[in-house]
């Protein structure tokens, strides 16, 4: 009998999902935001899709003092507060069979002891075969010590299979990035590291290879010589929400284009992957971003421009000043919008500019990649109206889906020309939600494919390319641009 998955044409034939080996999922930082907001909320909707492999164990650890009772409780409350679906008493009922807590101190290595008891004794009742992935979920300062715990007590092998993923951001410049990538490899291998970008997980962000590279038309344009420039962005109507201790160490260039824009902006730009092998994608990665010219901290004014939000107001609600949030110094110079202009040295790219810009407190929230193609070359119509050259628009978020625009002649006695889009939305041509990037992304790790993940190679290459903006920002400077809450950013974005 015919499944509800065949009753849209669109979806026929989709890959059947695989299921991962039996396996245990330690999360540390079991009580903090990430864990209850999206990690749980998207492990209980794989097991709500048959995704998970039977015997499938989670064990929560932080420092506070729980029973597994009480973190099942939590755990309840926020897949009802957090999921799409909601609790279901069955689902819920053999997924939270295999939910348990355990407290660990990272100061304590009695306490990584005992935690490795506990998986050796949820192997035995449960089949879990040695195979674990711990998720460090914590303020990045416990990254190293955790890992190098986990060695200490010997959780960093088992008879099964080990891996981690570490949340971002992986260090806060380049020297840090690479002490803490050694603090990691000394006690995991690079194929057991799982650097997590959740945009990578983003349906969209992963159809832009299969845009690419599963459609014959686009690729033979997608080059200098019919592409003028290209632009990202990620705008955000939020503020900081209540993180300013993190985000004023971190600011926009750190926050979001070091690592999600910067993927981004990779998989747009990279040549085909002979394969869909993780190393094959990844190099391809690698390749391009090494391409990306180098920016001198002397000509930063005419690579990057940063600003600062003050108060405004947001869909008619006022906003404070980012210097009046929580945790915010009231002189602080911390930028909450980037946008850099990055050129690629090489035969695809030569003179096509790619501009990142991402910012918080904007007048909408709204991701897209937005290629833009040259002009046509001789103007026939020019008489009929502006005409502007045509682009193609990648939306990542929301409204997911692809519009591309071009001219087309008004009905009319007369040739009055306007333009017009031709539009693709997910959610009309699929029907169905795309998934959480976080589902993705744990299902992947368990699988063992680490496409989706950074290499540790990528992130020292885009911290190098950012190391001359970030010390030229770190200079004391007289006046630093600020833009008004709700607006697109700073003046000195619009002349860039
Ligand atoms: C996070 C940043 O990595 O990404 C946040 O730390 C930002 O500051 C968020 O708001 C944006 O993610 P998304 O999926 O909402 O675009």
């Amino acid at each position: 009998m015919e499944t509800a998955a065949f009753e849209n044409p669109l979806r026929e034939g989709l890959r059947l999902e695989r299921t991962p080996e039996s396996c245990i999922v330690v999360i540390f930082g079991a009580s903090g935001d990430l864990t209850k907001r999206k990690l749980v909320p998207s492990l209980y909707s794989l097991a709500g899709q048959n995704l998970l492999p039977s015997g499938f164990s989670i064990v929560g650890t932080a420092r506070t003092a729980m029973t597994h009772e009480e973190f099942r409780s939590r755990m309840k409350d926020a897949i009802n507060q957090f999921s799409d679906a909601g609790s279901d008493p069955d689902i819920w009922e053999n997924f939270a069979a295999g939910m348990l807590y355990h407290p660990t101190n990272i100061k304590d290595r009695e306490s990584f002891k005992t935690l490795r008891d506990l998986l050796c004794q949820i192997n035995q009742q449960r089949g879990t075969s040695g195979n674990w992935l711990f998720y460090l979920s914590t303020p990045p300062a416990l990254y190293a010590p955790i890992t190098q715990m986990l060695g200490a007590v010997g959780l960093n092998r088992s008879h099964g299979w080990t891996r981690i993923i570490i949340e971002k951001p992986f260090g806060r410049d380049l020297e840090s990035m690479r002490a803490l990538n050694k603090k990691v490899l000394d006690v995991f291998a690079e194929d057991q590291v799982y650097r997590i970008d959740h945009y990578l997980g983003k349906e969209t962000v992963q159809n832009i290879m299969v845009l690419r590279f599963s459609n014959g038309i686009f690729e033979p344009l997608w080059n200098r010589r019919y592409i003028d420039h290209v632009q990202i962005t990620a705008a955000e109507s939020l503020g900081i929400e209540n993180r300013g201790g993190y985000y004023e160490q971190a600011g926009t260039l750190r926050d979001m284009i070091q690592n999600h824009l910067f993927q981004v902006f990779a998989l747009v730009a990279m040549e085909p992957p002979a394969s869909l092998r993780p190393n094959a994608v990844r190099d391809e990665k690698i390749k391009v971003m090494e391409a990306i010219r180098p920016i001198s901290v002397e000509e930063i004014d005419q690579f990057a421009v940063r600003g600062q939000y003050r108060a405004g107001s947001v869909n008619g609600n006022p906003m404070k000043a980012y210097r009046q949030e929580e945790d915010v110094s009231p002189d602080s110079r911390t930028e909450t919008y980037t946008a850099v202009k990055l050129l690629v040295d090489n035969w695809r790219w030569a003179d096509v500019p790619f501009y990142l810009r991402s910012g918080k407190r904007m007048p909408k929230r709204v991701t897209e990649v937005a290629v833009q193609f040259r002009r046509a070359p001789h103007l026939l119509f020019k008489d009929g109206g502006a005409s502007q050259p045509n682009s193609l628009i990648l939306r990542i978020q929301p409204d997911e889906g692809i519009t591309l625009k071009f001219d087309a002649k008004l009905p009319g006695p007369t040739v009055n020309v306007r333009t017009v889009n031709m539009d693709f939305r997910y959610g009309t041509s699929f029907g169905k939600k795309s998934p959480q990037a976080y589902e993705r992304l744990l299902l992947d790790a368990m699988l063992g494919d680490s496409t989706l993940f950074a290499r540790g190679d990528l992130l020292e290459v885009s911290w190098q390319l950012l190391m001359p903006i970030l010390e030229a920002w770190h200079k004391p400077v007289d006046h630093l641009p600020h833009y008004e809450g709700g607006s697109w950013g700073p003046r000195e974005s619009d002349e860039f």
